[in-house]
């Protein structure tokens, strides 16, 4: 049984399959694939684009999703295994993962990191308990990585550019300031996705502090191999953006100062100027430019770049609805 934690876990053969499929439900939106099935989505954060294009694809392939928010709406769960059950946690992941597969087809998961110690959150351990107990197959609606949003990131490029081949398209992925040290998921995202398309990728910072966690970069070092692309850091703006075909931009937490975070934030605060801006987006192959959203408006990205019709935020966004339908359907068909 296969699950949809990462595209790392995915063949390029198979995204290949999964975004052709998510271009065909953009022009037929509405099928039978999810007939009859139903799909949990289990929110452990807030959420605007996954929630609405999860539920609204299941209902449009004649399914049913139930969103359920532990700790709120649902009992809180415990996932330690062992663990003396006297706290704030009313039933187990052990529990939950296995009654939620007898009443569902998918489950899906959005669990963000602690933020408190890089260490543990990186082992994923919400999601990978859901995996590991459930018995139908598990969909990751962020988490550490953000494979849904690379999908529809993907779709949304090659349908600017006209081509599947992006081989070659000079990508950049820019930190951008927040005033708050946010998930890293989306930047991990970004370099695993760019670099299978064969791009070549920069990952643009502004000190080695926020340079990515090593796994994510032993992944994009591994892709380029295998598709011909390139991978390379820089903390030089202008350098970065010069001659760019993509600018992608997110916010993230340095990780060495994970749990210390009134530490990070003067580091953070002195890169207020890694805004996207109209000078830099000149410095660019008239470039496309893209971001997950939600997005700051004049903190991470001028309104200049929002509006302007290199802006494919809003098509990404679209794209969600698609790539999710694609990816429900195939994890369902191999049920079939
Ligand atoms: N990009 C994204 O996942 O948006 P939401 O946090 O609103 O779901």
């Amino acid at each position: 049984m296969k699950h949809f934690l990462n595209t790392q876990d995915w063949s390029r053969a198979e995204l290949d399959t999964l975004l052709a499929s998510a271009a065909e439900f953009k022009r037929q939106p509405v099928g039978a694939q999810l007939r009859g099935k139903s799909i949990a989505l289990v929110f452990f954060n807030p959420s605007l684009r996954t929630r609405t294009s999860f539920e609204l694809g299941a209902f449009q392939l004649g399914g049913h999703a139930v969103v359920l928010a532990p700790g709120k709406d649902a009992w809180p769960i415990e996932f330690a295994p062992g663990a003396v059950m006297d706290g704030e946690a009313e039933e187990h992941i052990a529990e939950v993962a296995r009654v939620l597969a007898r009443y569902v087809d998918l489950i899906a998961v959005r669990a963000f990191p602690r933020f408190r110690d890089w260490t543990e959150d990186r082992e994923d351990t919400v999601l990978r308990a859901f995996a590991r107990h459930s018995t139908v197959p598990v969909i990751n609606l962020e988490t550490i990585t953000h494979p849904c949003q690379e999908l529809a990131h993907a779709l949304a490029l090659q349908e600017h550019f006209g081509t599947t081949d992006l081989r070659g398209k000079k990508y950049v992925l820019t930190w951008t300031y927040h005033p708050r040290p946010l998930n890293t998921a989306v930047a991990n995202s970004a370099l695993t996705i760019a670099t299978r398309l064969g791009m070549d990728v920069t990952l643009l910072c502004p000190t080695p502090e926020y340079i990515l966690d090593e796994r994510y970069l032993g992944w994009a070092r591994d892709n380029v191999v295998e598709s011909g692309g390139s991978f390379r850091v820089s903390h030089d703006i202008a350098e970065a953006y010069r001659g760019a075909d993509v600018v992608y931009a997110k916010s993230w937490g340095a990780i060495p100062y994970f749990g210390r975070w009134e530490e990070e934030k003067p580091v953070r605060d002195a890169h207020r100027h890694f805004i996207v801006d109209e000078a830099k987006m000149a410095l660019t192959n008239d470039a496309v430019f893209s971001h997950c959203l939600p997005l700051r408006r004049n903190v991470k990205a001028t309104d200049a770049v929002m509006d302007s019709p290199r802006c494919i935020a809003i098509d990404e966004a679209e794209n969600r609805l698609h790539v999710q339908k694609a990816v429900m359907a195939a994890l369902v068909g191999q049920q079939a």
